[in-house]
């Protein structure tokens, strides 16, 4: 009988225990956000700005039409317009991003989306992408050029890298107000702390002295 209260009780934890790991659904038409104020509590999203005092801006952004700055260690630029950039995301679940690619090997790095689905479509240049799947670990790549779409899926690591001669741009939509990114090399060894050494030195069969360099290297995030 307890054995049966006990699983009772377990299943009524599971039901209830349900956590939504995208974007709220807005309640209403929009939901502008305003700066958090002060010892407010925290919401999941940002506080909405009185909808009467609303205007187009706050729905807007400009100048996806400028090519970013490339000339960094990777050779690319990701311009990410989410919630901070255009208030009125707020709620939504959604965003924009412009990816600029120098060529003969500009790269963004393998990374992750911890909040959100990417698809991307290429408007300049050759780029080569992919993801890798959750263990066990399968490619999916493709080469993509000028009106090719591809679908990143949220939480996958995946990259994007310039094989052609000319600059490569592309334009991705991602389904997270915030999307947030996780670029592998910079998580594992640029940490703030730094991870300790004897774990990279296992998790990825290198020697300490191989460790100790990448952990003094300066990894940018573009
Ligand atoms: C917005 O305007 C309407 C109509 O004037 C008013 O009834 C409402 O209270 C206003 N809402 C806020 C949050 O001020
Ligand atoms: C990305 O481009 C912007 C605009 O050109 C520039 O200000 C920024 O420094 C660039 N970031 C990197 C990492 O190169």
């Amino acid at each position: 009988m307890k054995c049966f209260h006990f699983l009772v009780f377990l299943a009524l934890a599971l039901a209830f225990s349900f956590a939504s790991a995208d974007d709220p659904s807005p309640l209403q038409d929009f939901c502008v956000a305003i700066p958090e104020p002060e010892n407010a509590v925290f919401v999941n999203g940002k506080f909405c700005k009185n909808p009467n005092l609303t205007i187009a801006n706050d729905f807007s952004f400009s100048g996806l039409n400028i090519p970013a700055n490339t000339r960094n260690r990777v050779g690319s630029n990701v311009t990410l317009v989410n919630v901070d950039k255009i208030p009125g995301l707020n709620t939504l679940g959604i965003s924009l991003a412009r990816l600029d690619f120098a060529p003969n090997g500009g790269l963004n790095p393998p990374h992750t989306h911890p909040r959100a689905t990417e698809i991307l479509v290429v408007v300049e240049g050759t780029l080569y992408v992919g993801f890798v799947t959750s263990n066990p670990n399968r490619l999916i790549t493709k080469v993509l050029y000028p009106g090719d779409v591809f679908v990143f899926p949220i939480g996958l690591i995946h990259f994007q890298f310039n094989v052609g001669k000319t600059n490569a741009c592309a334009f991705a939509g991602l389904s997270s107000q915030n999307p947030g990114v996780i670029t592998v090399a910079n998580a594992l060894f640029a940490s703030n702390p730094p991870i300790n050494p004897d774990v990279l030195v296992k998790a990825f069969q290198l020697d300490k002295n191989v460790v100790n360099y990448l952990q003094k290297l300066f990894w940018e995030s573009n």
